[in-house]
């Protein structure tokens, strides 16, 4: 993997970068699809070429239990089990074990859990983690972190953080140990944590940093604490974190989110709100959120934003997506999963363009004066 960096933004910490990987090159920021079981809901592959998804995701908890590693081994890897032929990253399963498992137990071997589909147990290991991941595929692997409640006591936060380190080490080490099952290169990114403290937060990448992965996340938030000190978590970040190595922001966020972190040198998101709200109706316009559900769009015949240019605002009425939701039909689902989805693809690629233009603030400003004007 090789990470260069094509622009950085003179009046804040906003960078534009180059990712290159075995199966084709990233330019950040970049929003990244959430695939979680081997398809990115309701958008087929096609659709996501035609968006220029450049990279999407995967979760190791989900694909370790269904459909398992031996059927993603027989079939020669994620890639062409679900035919989807650019990068794939994959979540180590840290935060679902914590988030979606029943009765986990944590030692200091790893996460004993029951499956949230049939109550078996499992025990995911830093090691264990590292192979189900060759076993996937993907072109960038996460070391299997904790990640703990952002209202968790300050003992335990920091236990917490130094059992994530300890787990990093040997994910390394097991990394280091095992070469790509499918004969391409792999690469493994770490996770820092150490919620919303400070010092913890910052020990917590400097010793990461020292340990040189090939990129790093900051996990550990967007887990109900205020923006403002997801975004303190950030800057405290910045300076520590290499600049010459990819920085990914997990399960973030909103547009505001998003940008906001990219003004602070973040590169790469990933959040379900595209998918998952765009099947709610909730719609993202470069002019605020629509609930397509709502009554007063029965006879509004316009596109869901006007001049937007993507597959959905060309071809389809308001009134025409409202009505396939309120009569429950598929094709709405995947409409406002689509027009989404290309929207968050727009806002990165479109901060991006600002970046290396010099006017990423300038920009940022004139969307947000218009994003925040029509909302609901
Ligand atoms: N997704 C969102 N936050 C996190 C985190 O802290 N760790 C992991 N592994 N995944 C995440």
């Amino acid at each position: 993997m090789n990470f260069t960096l094509q622009g950085v933004d003179s009046q804040t910490a906003a960078r534009a970068g180059v990712l290159e990987t075995a199966h084709g090159t990233i330019e950040t920021p970049i929003y990244m699809p959430v695939g979680t079981r081997a398809s990115v809901k309701a958008i087929e592959q096609r659709e996501l070429l035609e968006l220029d998804a450049q990279i999407i995701l995967g979760n190791t908890y989900h694909l370790y239990l269904k459909p398992g590693t031996a059927i993603l081994q027989n079939a020669g890897g994620l890639h062409k089990f679900m035919n989807w032929p650019r990068p794939i990253l994959t979540d180590s399963g840290g935060f679902q074990v914590f988030s979606l498992s029943e009765l986990r137990e944590i030692s200091e071997e790893g996460a004993t859990f029951k499956s949230h589909i049939d109550g078996t147990r499992h025990l995911f290991s830093p090691e264990n983690v590292i192979d189900t991941q060759r076993l996937i595929g993907s072109d960038i692997m996460m070391a299997f972190d904790e990640c703990p409640p952002h209202d968790a006591d300050p003992d335990y936060l920091r236990k917490s953080h130094e059992l994530t380190l300890r787990w990093a080490a040997r994910c390394q080490n097991q990394f280091a140990k095992t070469s790509g099952v499918y004969g391409y290169e792999q690469s493994l990114f770490a996770i820092t944590q150490g919620g919303t403290n400070e010092m913890l937060r910052a020990e917590s990448t400097k010793r990461l940093v020292e340990m040189d992965f090939e990129g790093y996340a900051i996990g550990g938030l967007a887990v109900g604490e205020p923006a403002e000190e997801m975004y303190r978590m950030i800057e405290v970040s910045h300076p520590l974190l290499p600049a010459n190595k990819p920085r990914y922001l997990m399960g973030v966020g909103t547009p505001e989110n998003i940008l906001n972190a990219i003004e602070r040198g973040v590169d790469m998101f990933d959040c379900v709100i595209p998918t998952r709200e765009g099947r709610n109706g909730r719609i993202y316009t470069r002019t605020g959120i629509l609930n397509l559900r709502a009554a007063k769009y029965r006879d509004d015949f316009r596109p869901i934003d006007e001049g937007f240019d993507n597959y959905v605002c060309k071809n389809f009425s308001r009134a025409y997506i409202r009505h396939l939701l309120n009569v429950g039909e598929i094709l709405g689902l995947q409409l406002c999963s689509l027009h989404n989805t290309s929207f968050f693809i727009w806002l990165t690629k479109t901060a991006r363009a600002h970046i290396l233009k010099g006017d990423f603030q300038t920009w940022k400003a004139e969307f947000f004066a218009r994003y925040c004007h029509e909302q609901e």
